[in-house]
């Protein structure tokens, strides 16, 4: 856990939120064991910005990975921040619904959860045939 955490602290540094002044890290390990991170890159068109947890899948996507088996989130918040509705869409897309996600505080406060307790009943391949 503490290289997810530190991964996650390190790429907040460089999160993009000259808009919201809030900043976000975001860090996963693959099933293989690497680590991927992202952070939230916002944009003065408001709803073009992007979220940290979207940032670390795009990395694990590009590098060639799809199974996320523990992810990360921390900001500066008063409470752990809880992924977007979109994000928690976004990660069961990689993630089993056992997959770990703890979330959060510069502050050291945390909180765990699963996938499946944060996206109960979620949308998934298995609802459509292809
Ligand atoms: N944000 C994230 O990057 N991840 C979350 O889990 C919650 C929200 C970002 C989006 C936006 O740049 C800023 O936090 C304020 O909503």
């Amino acid at each position: 856990m503490s290289d997810l955490k530190q991964a996650a602290l390190a790429v907040r540094r460089n999160a993009h939120a000259p808009y919201s002044g809030f900043r976000v890290g975001a860090a996963l390990r693959t099933a293989s064991g690497n680590v991927y991170a992202g952070c939230n890159v916002e944009n003065v068109s408001y709803p073009e910005g992007t979220c940290a947890e979207a940032g670390a899948i795009a990395a694990m996507v590009a590098a060639g990975e799809r199974e996320i088996a523990e992810i990360y989130v921390v900001a500066d918040s008063p409470v752990p921040v809880s992924p977007c509705g979109g994000c928690r869409q976004r990660i069961a897309e990689f993630a089993r619904p056992d997959v770990r996600v703890t979330m959060a505080t510069t502050r050291g406060a945390q909180r765990v959860a699963t996938m499946g307790e944060l996206l109960p009943g979620a949308f998934g391949a298995d609802h459509f045939e292809v």
